[in-house]
């Protein structure tokens, strides 16, 4: 089955393209196809009544039409009646209270005689997004470099906080490097999946992970991938970060992406320093 949407609102990125795009994004979760157009990005001329056509194409599209906008009608309620909606309506990093006060103005903006209905549908937008936007601030620090700045990260960003913890903790020994030691051993085995302890609580509710680690012999600690197999990132966006010696993050991440649904939107990682402030981290987050 293949669902089409046409978003006849005359802005492009308004309330009507983002309760769509959640209604969709969904809908792929499930496995369904979706095809969007949108008017706004069309150029429609009105039809000049030539009649050549004996009025029949006209009265073919109109049935055409109905039909569609019908359906569309379909989708969204059903879209906005679904608990569902608890995981939120963006795909990428939340906005601050602020940007999203300020994106809910400029579409209100956008037309003098739609304020008193764009003004209702604003303030429930906004109550949607500060309530139901969700981040997760997931993080593994062996020696205890990463885990600052992914709490710096949770503080910022409002966000819920996961701390990778391996079921065998390492001891120093193992972590001694290049000693053919317990960590050198699992970075030399790309299929090497030491057991994580505990797991995340309804990974469903969050929308965007950001995931921070230690860089093990240039590449991310196998635990990582261990956490990225255990859940179903479809449609959610991950954003990686990692501590070093000296390394940069490097091809780390990249590896990481086959490990994940094709429909998983990863953001460029970024290094930091062990000593990296938390104004950092929110430059850095903010530049998302
Ligand atoms: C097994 C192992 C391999 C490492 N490999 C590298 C490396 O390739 N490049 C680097 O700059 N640092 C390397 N390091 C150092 C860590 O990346 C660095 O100390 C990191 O900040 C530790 O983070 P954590 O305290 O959160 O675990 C390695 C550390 C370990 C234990």
């Amino acid at each position: 089955m293949k669902v089409l949407g046409i978003n006849g609102s005359a802005r492009k990125d308004g309330n009507t393209a983002i309760s769509m795009e959640k209604v969709f994004g969904d809908l792929n979760k499930e496995g369904i196809e979706t095809e969007t157009i949108q008017f706004s990005s069309k150029i429609i001329e009105p039809c000049k009544a030539c009649l050549i056509c004996g009025g029949k194409v006209v009265n073919k599209m109109k049935k055409k039409i109905c039909i569609m906008l019908s359906f569309l009608l379909l989708i969204i309620m059903a879209g906005c009646g679904s608990k569902e909606t608890e995981k939120g309506t963006q795909s990428t990093l939340p906005k601050t209270d602020g940007q999203r006060k300020q994106a809910i103005n400029d579409e209100q903006e956008g037309s003098g005689t739609e304020n008193q209905e764009l003004s209702e549908a604003g303030s429930e937008a906004e109550q949607e997004f500060t309530m139901e936007t969700k981040t997760l601030v997931v993080y593994f620090s062996a020696t205890g470099t990463t885990k600052p700045l992914a709490e710096y990260a949770a503080d910022i960003l409002n966000a819920d906080l996961y701390e990778i913890v391996p079921e065998i903790p390492y001891t120093e020994e193992d972590l001694a490097y290049y000693t053919d030691g317990r960590a050198d051993q699992e970075q030399s085995d790309s299929s090497a999946r030491p057991a994580i302890s505990g797991n995340v609580e309804n990974m469903g509710r969050y929308d965007t992970i950001v995931l921070g680690y230690p860089i093990w012999h240039g590449q991310a600690p196998r635990i990582i991938s261990t956490f990225l197999e255990s859940y179903d990132f479809s449609g959610k966006t991950i954003i990686p970060f990692c501590t070093s010696h000296s390394s940069g993050i490097g091809s780390s991440a990249d590896n990481l992406h086959d490990l994940c649904s094709d429909s998983t939107e990863w953001k460029e990682g970024k290094r930091f320093e062990a000593a990296a402030s938390k104004e950092e981290i929110e430059e850095w987050l903010k530049s998302m």
